[in-house]
Parts: C-alpha cells; sequence; structure tokens
C-alpha cells in the first residue's frame, strides 16, 4: 500500500534518517530506525449501508493505518493536524520509559496539537504485543465518535511456541457509536448518548468482510477495544485459546468460546481451523447486534472456509467480491512496515 505519495515521502524519509543515524543503530545493532508521517483529516466514512459519519481520520480512513514494527525499534511519527480542532496521539500499550514526553496526554505530557501544527512523537517500540494508538484529547467524542484509533503492533523479539504456528493474523477493532452526533463534529460524547452502532473496523454487518481460512490454519485474532462499551465475542464451532491480554503472554493460556472485552483491552485467540463450515464471530450482548433500530447487524462477522462453496443463494455474500486485507491480514504477512488501506478509506471532508 506504499505505492503512493504519501508512501515514498516515508519511505525516502525513513532512508535519509537511517542514513543519518547508522552510527546510533551500530550500537545497537538489532533497533531499526522507522520514521513514518501522518495526516489527521476531516474524513466521511461509512459504518454500514447508507448510515456515514464524520470522523477525524488518521491518514483519512478508520482504523488508522497500521504500524507493524519489531520489538526495540526507535519509532518517529510525524503528525500533522489538518482537522479544525486540537488533537494528540497517545501510544495505548507503550511503557515510554525515558520518554513520558511522548505520551500524548494533553495539559499533562504536551500541548495538544492545534490546526494545523504538527508535532513528532519519537519512543522505544516497548514491549511487544498487540497495542492501538488513538487521540486523548476530548477522548468521548474523538475516540468514541471520531473513528481516531488503529492498531500499533510491536512484533516480539522471542515468539511463543503458540504464536509461532499461526499462519493466518487478523486485527479486529471494536468500535460502538450513536448516530444522532454522525454529522456534528466538535460536539457529541455527553452522559446519555445512547450508541446504536456498533462495528469491526469500522463497519457493521453486512458489511463486515468474512475471515477468510483453510482447514489447517492457525489463526490468531488480536481483538481491540477500541469504543467505549464491553463486548462479549463468541465464536461458533471452535475452541480458542486466550493467549495474550494487552500484549503480554499468558503462562497458561485459557481455553474458550466467549471472552468479555472492555474499553482499551486487548485479547489475542488463537485457534487451530479444524471444523469446516460457516461460522458466526458475534458480540453476545444482543444489543450490540443492531444498526439503528434493526437487527442481525452490528458486531458480527462470518468466518468462512474455503473449503465450503459460497454459492447458497440466501447467503448475503454468495456474489459480494472481498475486500482483501479487511483485517490487515495481508499487511501482516508482509511484515514490519506502516500500511494504509484502501479498504478503510473515507471520503474527504473540505
Ligand atoms: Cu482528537
Amino acid at each position: 500500500m506504499f505505492g503512493n505519495e504519501y508512501g515514498m515521502k516515508h519511505q525516502a524519509r525513513a532512508a535519509l534518517l537511517f542514513g543519518l543515524l547508522s552510527v546510533g543503530c551500530m550500537l545497537d545493532a538489532a533497533a531499526a530506525k522507522r520514521a513514518f508521517e501522518m495526516n489527521i483529516e476531516d474524513t466521511r466514512i461509512t459504518l454500514v449501508e447508507k448510515q456515514q459519519f464524520h470522523t477525524f481520520a488518521f491518514a483519512g480512513q478508520v482504523p488508522g493505518p497500521l504500524f507493524y514494527v519489531d520489538e526495540g525499534d526507535d519509532i518517529e511519527v510525524k503528525v500533522n493536524n489538518l482537522t479544525a480542532l486540537p488533537h494528540t496521539i497517545h501510544w495505548h500499550g507503550m511503557l515510554q520509559r525515558g520518554s513520558w514526553q511522548m505520551d500524548g496526554v494533553p495539559d499533562v505530557t504536551q500541548e495538544a496539537i492545534k490546526p494545523g501544527d504538527s508535532f513528532t512523537y519519537a519512543f522505544k517500540a516497548d514491549p511487544s504485543g498487540t497495542h492501538w494508538y488513538h487521540c486523548h484529547v476530548n477522548v468521548n467524542e474523538h475516540v468514541a465518535l471520531r473513528g481516531m484509533w488503529g492498531p500499533f503492533i510491536v512484533k516480539p523479539k522471542k515468539p511463543t511456541p503458540l504464536e509461532q504456528k499461526v499462519t493466518q493474523d487478523h486485527i479486529l477493532m471494536l468500535s460502538d457509536w450513536d448516530s444522532k452526533w454522525a454529522n456534528k463534529p466538535g460536539f457529541g460524547g455527553l452522559p446519555g448518548d445512547k450508541f446504536d452502532y456498533f462495528t469491526i473496523n469500522g463497519r457493521a454487518f453486512p458489511d463486515t468482510e468474512p475471515l477468510r481460512v483453510k482447514k489447517g490454519d492457525v489463526v490468531r485474532l488480536r481483538l481491540i477495544g477500541a469504543g467505549d462499551l464491553v463486548h462479549s465475542v463468541h465464536l461458533h464451532g471452535h475452541a480458542f485459546k486466550i493467549a495474550f491480554k494487552d500484549g503480554f503472554p499468558l503462562a497458561n493460556p485459557i481455553t474458550a468460546d466467549t471472552v468479555l472485552i472492555g474499553p482499551g483491552e486487548r485479547y489475542d485467540l488463537i485457534f487451530e481451523a479444524d471444523n469446516p463450515g460457516r461460522w458466526m464471530i458475534h458480540d453476545h450482548v444482543d444489543s450490540h447486534t443492531m444498526n439503528g433500530d434493526r437487527p442481525h447487524g452490528g458486531l458480527m462477522a462470518v468466518l468462512e472456509y474455503d473449503e465450503v462453496k459460497r454459492n447458497d443463494s440466501w447467503y448475503p455474500w454468495n456474489k459480494r467480491t472481498p475486500k482483501p486485507n479487511f483485517y490487515y491480514q495481508d499487511s501482516l504477512k508482509k511484515g514490519p512496515g506502516v500500511y494504509t488501506n484502501e479498504a478503510f478509506k473515507g471520503q474527504a471532508i473540505q
């Protein structure tokens, strides 16, 4: 996804920085310097069908670009605020040892980035695991209603034996929206708000893409609680291992078929695809499987096996062309880098 000007600028910048800092790198041969630049832009996205939302989107997409880096890398991100409101970025999960000024909390670690201004974050990727980033200004609105979040995955130096078996890696960011604020940027996120749309990676069922696997795959689902509500995520037809909590490996993974995930939490589920079929993965809080006032939507997706034909006339996905990389599964196969995603791009709002 780096064939565009945005990406080429980053690569050139990264190469330049790498050149300038090669002496520093020699001191720590394993740590790469990774420098990126990212805009915050007013962007209209579509949650499902006709339900649109005004967002302040990282690189014009919701979720934001995937940061996939190696543990111990030196990360530098220049953030340009092209919107009319102040923002910051908090790198949720990063411990910021010796770099607390990079923690992205307005009035505590920095002055918020004003409209038209830029700020450069620099920190070490530590610890490894499934993390995320989000704005920390007026979070009730900017995170809960304006899509200011994206995945930040740190590849471990020493992967666990279980995660080394993974053949299909997916990211699922869970969110909640209140449609009455959809077209009122700068407002919303108040007590009494009633969430009426629920999404995985910014889309509600039936517009969530199927997760496609084949028999024998070892599948990892990286759940990230990016919204404001608690979700009870249930997978049909399989028992999974809850293998990581907030990026940290569990000494004794828990075998389960349902996991409760709250705001800010991450759980990595790993299971063997050993039961060909078409299976639901969904929130068991039934009121979260609605689109507005209509049931059978919201926080649901289908796990599809390649071995099972999609030709049933009543199956919503029988004629639709899948958008690749909806769960960043293709990007994660490519290895460390920063990946924008066409599947999540919205329309620019002037
Ligand atoms: Cu913000």
